[in-house]
């Protein structure tokens, strides 16, 4: 099932846009484990949209997560499988009676209606809208708490927008306070950029009052992996964070250390050299490899980088079609939507990255 991500601990996304609500179906999380609501509030809320200023759609939903099983009543994982929800509380279904027949280009309606026929559900995007993400950041940010229990830290920033560049992590020296201070800054930017949040804003507007969307990337950041972590081939770390971040709608390209670039260094550029640190530990001079050889963590910062396109749905006029009449179409897109999906999805792929580690290291030895 493709809603479905996890070797041992296994997350299944449901919901719909504009149904009663979305969420997570977790199985295999440990037992005994607190879940603190506040961090997983503020967490969920960097995702929650109407948060992310003029980057942001205008539908406001407060994303309180409920949990209908897994979770005690005072807020420790009880082994059984956990389901949470958060109710979509703020649909304006309406706007999408102009796609009942014409498909937004750039968005999923067309392939969708060709696999589900008339039962695909197009208002919001349905099934496919990113309004699926709050099920995958409860299971991330629950994920999160229990990494950091053992030590594993897991943050992402803003590293592009249109055309605007944000300082990426130090590949050696990242901090577990650089990622930590991501967290209450505007569009998660990383303290470096933390003053260029007006020159966003002033872009998001920008695009926003031509009718257009701009698109970006995302650098995320592991720290603390123990060296050999991973499975090599098929199941490397590489497999597996790729596939948890390509379930994020938008996500067109994941790259680790070098990625692309690797293609057009020399070996001696490219390989990072060993040494032994003050405390004994083997350490690199330099992290090419993003902290991961043979699909094993190297024990050094474990980084990638996301692209995210830009939002389809957009008001510009476009060429469409009417599947109904058969004939041409021109298409403005009305309803809420995001400028820039970048700010919001920052959350998303520290919960795809947080989900798919803990799945790896199988706290419970499922
Ligand atoms: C946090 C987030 C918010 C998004 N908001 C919108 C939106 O408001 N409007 C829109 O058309 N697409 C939005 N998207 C992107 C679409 O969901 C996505 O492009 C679509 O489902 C097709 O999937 P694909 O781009 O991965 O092929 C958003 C994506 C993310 C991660």
């Amino acid at each position: 099932m493709s809603e479905s991500f996890g070797e041992h601990i296994r997350l299944t996304l449901f919901g719909a846009s504009h149904g009663p609500a979305v969420g997570a179906f977790v199985t295999g999380l440990p037992a005994g484990e607190a879940v603190d609501p506040a961090a997983l509030q503020r967490f969920l809320d960097r995702r929650a949209p109407g948060r992310g200023g003029a980057a942001s759609t205008a539908r406001k939903e407060p994303d309180h997560p409920e949990f209908l099983s897994g979770l005690s009543p005072s807020g420790v994982l009880d082994g059984t499988p956990l389901c949470a929800l958060v109710r979509n509380l703020d649909t304006r279904s309406g706007d999408y009676a102009a796609l009942a027949s014409v498909p937004r280009p750039g968005h999923a309606d067309f392939p969708a209606r060709a696999k589900y026929g008339d039962a695909f559900d197009p208002r919001g995007g349905g099934h496919f809208s990113a309004r699926l993400t709050a099920g995958l950041c409860i299971a991330g940010g629950i994920a999160k708490q229990l990494l950091a229990r053992r030590g594993i830290f897991v943050g992402a920033h803003l590293l592009s927008v249109g055309p605007l560049s944000f300082t990426p992590f130090d590949p050696v020296a990242v901090s577990r306070e650089d990622l930590e201070a991501v967290e209450p800054a505007k569009y998660s930017l990383s303290v470096a950029d933390a003053a260029r949040a007006e020159e966003l804003t002033a872009l998001f507007e920008r695009v926003r009052a031509v009718g257009d969307s701009v698109g970006g990337s995302i650098e995320c950041c592991v720290l603390g992996l123990p060296a050999g972590l991973g499975e090599p081939h098929f199941g490397g770390l590489e497999s597996r964070i790729s596939a948890a971040v390509f379930g994020i709608p938008a996500v067109k390209a994941v790259a680790f250390g070098e990625g692309e670039n690797a293609a057009r260094l020399s070996g001696s550029e490219n390989n990072d050299a060993y040494f032994f640190d003050e405390a004994g530990a083997v350490r690199t001079r330099t992290n090419h490899a993003g902290g991961i050889l043979g699909g094993l963590a190297t024990g050094m910062p474990l980084l990638f980088r996301a692209a995210v396109k830009p939002t389809p749905s957009i008001a510009l006029p476009q060429e469409s079609v009417d599947l109904a009449k058969r004939e041409a179409a021109t298409l403005s897109v009305r309803g809420r939507h995001d400028a820039c999906v970048v700010p919001r999805a920052v959350a998303c792929v520290e919960a795809a990255a947080a989900f798919a580690i803990l799945d790896t290291l199988n706290p419970e030895g499922n």
